[in-house]
């Protein structure tokens, strides 16, 4: 590691760009998502090794579902099919999973799946993986906005000392805020992903699809977030101004 390297503490990682790397190379988008999960372990594995401690990976969104049923059925079975090696793969290196998004149109079978992996990692407190599936960041402030208004009701908490600490109790899970979002296959936009948890969010942009992002590709994502000033809307008066 270089001196006065920073190392980001959450990393989010919108994965995109699955279909296209497929397609171009005469393959049907499914092989792109195999590609893409594949890669994800990988890539996650070197991101922590590097000292990230919390990464947030968006595999599926509550818009998705706007995709023919082919394909959001081919992603739900991957990722059901998936369950048991997430599961080694977390115990291996040592990571706590959690998964966020709405669980309405997932199957019972999934949800008991999810849960076992939530509770059986987390006794790994130094790495946790968000696992973001069916899930918007739009719905996610929605659904604690409910919970929060049932709380209010019951007298449980007074709507007078609401304020952005308790807000966060209310979210999929308490995150800390993210440093870094990286979005590959050259879109540049957000696409409803930790609307809350990105505010001060510092953006990477790049056209590489998803299956081809290795780690040589977040090294460099690593250097320009090395270069940004994260002024977090104050102003470092110590510094020249010109
Ligand atoms: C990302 O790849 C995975 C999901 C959104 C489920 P895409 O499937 O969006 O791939 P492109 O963007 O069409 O190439
Ligand atoms: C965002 O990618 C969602 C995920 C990566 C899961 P999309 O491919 O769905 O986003 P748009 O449609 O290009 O904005
Ligand atoms: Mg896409």
């Amino acid at each position: 590691m270089e001196k006065n390297e920073k190392i980001p503490n959450h990393v989010a990682i919108i994965v995109d760009g699955n279909g296209r790397w497929a397609t171009e190379k005469g393959m049907s988008r499914s092989k792109g998502h195999e590609a893409g999960f594949v890669n994800l372990q990988k890539l996650t594995a070197y991101m922590y090794s590097r000292g990230v401690k919390y990464i947030s990976a968006y595999l599926f969104s509550t818009e998705n579902f706007k995709r023919s049923e082919t394909e959001v059925n081919f992603i739900m079975n991957l990722l059901t099919g998936k369950l048991k090696e997430i599961l080694e793969f977390c115990h291996k290196e040592k990571i706590h999973a959690i998964f966020s998004g709405r669980k309405d149109k997932l199957s019972n079978k999934v949800l008991v799946a999810m849960n076992k992996i939530e509770e059986e990692t987390s006794g790994y407190k130094d790495r946790c993986f968000n696992i973001c599936f069916n899930y918007g960041g739009r719905a996610e402030i929605i659904d604690a906005t409910k919970k929060i208004v049932n709380d209010v009701n019951a007298g449980k908490i007074d709507i007078n000392s609401l304020d952005e600490t308790i807000y966060e109790n209310y979210l999929y899970h308490k995150l800390p805020a993210v440093d870094l979002m990286i979005r590959t296959s050259g879109e540049k936009r957000i696409s409803n992903f930790l609307l809350w948890q990105c505010s001060y969010a510092e953006f990477y942009f790049v056209n590489t699809y998803f299956p081809d992002f290795k780690a040589e590709d977040f090294e460099m994502a690593l250097d320009d977030y090395n270069k940004r000033d994260r002024r977090f809307g104050g102003i470092d008066y110590d510094k020249k101004s010109n």
